[in-house]
């Protein structure tokens, strides 16, 4: 049995790989992570909507680290209105994992509304027509 760090940093490494091999540009991969938050964003309001403490911590987690690799990818392009956007993303998926964790799913449901209230923000302002080709 091959101790437990050995087996993330296989994955990390094969998952390079398959990604250098497809030839993924840095937008294709955005847009994938893109679909990723999207479908976890369902989850997660699925999650608020039962009450669900343990899916919505989950969920805003995941999110949380989706987004944080789109705003490394903002601060690379230097672009800043959306690397504002990605910073406030991030920190309201931080807050809530936070609302999940106390079972305030009131807090939760408030935060949850800013989050995509980001979302369009950033959409709107299309970055990704002021990026530099990757
Ligand atoms: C920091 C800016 C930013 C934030 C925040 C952001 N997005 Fe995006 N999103 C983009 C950009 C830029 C694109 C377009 C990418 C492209 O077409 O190259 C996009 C595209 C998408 C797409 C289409 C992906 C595809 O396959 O073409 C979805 C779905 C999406 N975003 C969902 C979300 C959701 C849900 C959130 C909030 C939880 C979110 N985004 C937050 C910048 C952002």
């Amino acid at each position: 049995m091959k101790p437990a760090w050995e087996i993330v940093i296989t994955v990390a490494a094969l998952t390079l790989q398959v990604n250098a091999l497809e030839g993924k540009t840095e937008a294709a991969k955005y847009r994938e992570r893109m679909d990723q938050v999207q479908d976890l964003q369902y989850d997660l309001s699925d999650a608020i909507a039962q009450k669900s403490s343990g899916k919505a911590i989950e969920a805003s987690e995941n999110i949380r680290a989706l987004l944080q690799e789109d705003l490394d990818y903002w601060i690379k392009q230097k672009i800043d209105d959306a690397i504002g956007y990605g910073k406030s993303s991030v920190n309201y998926s931080s807050a809530l994992a936070e609302d999940a964790k106390r079972q305030d799913f009131a807090s939760a449901m408030a935060t949850y509304n800013k989050l995509q209230s980001t979302c369009c923000s950033c959409h709107d302002a299309h970055p990704e027509k002021r990026a530099k080709a990757n």
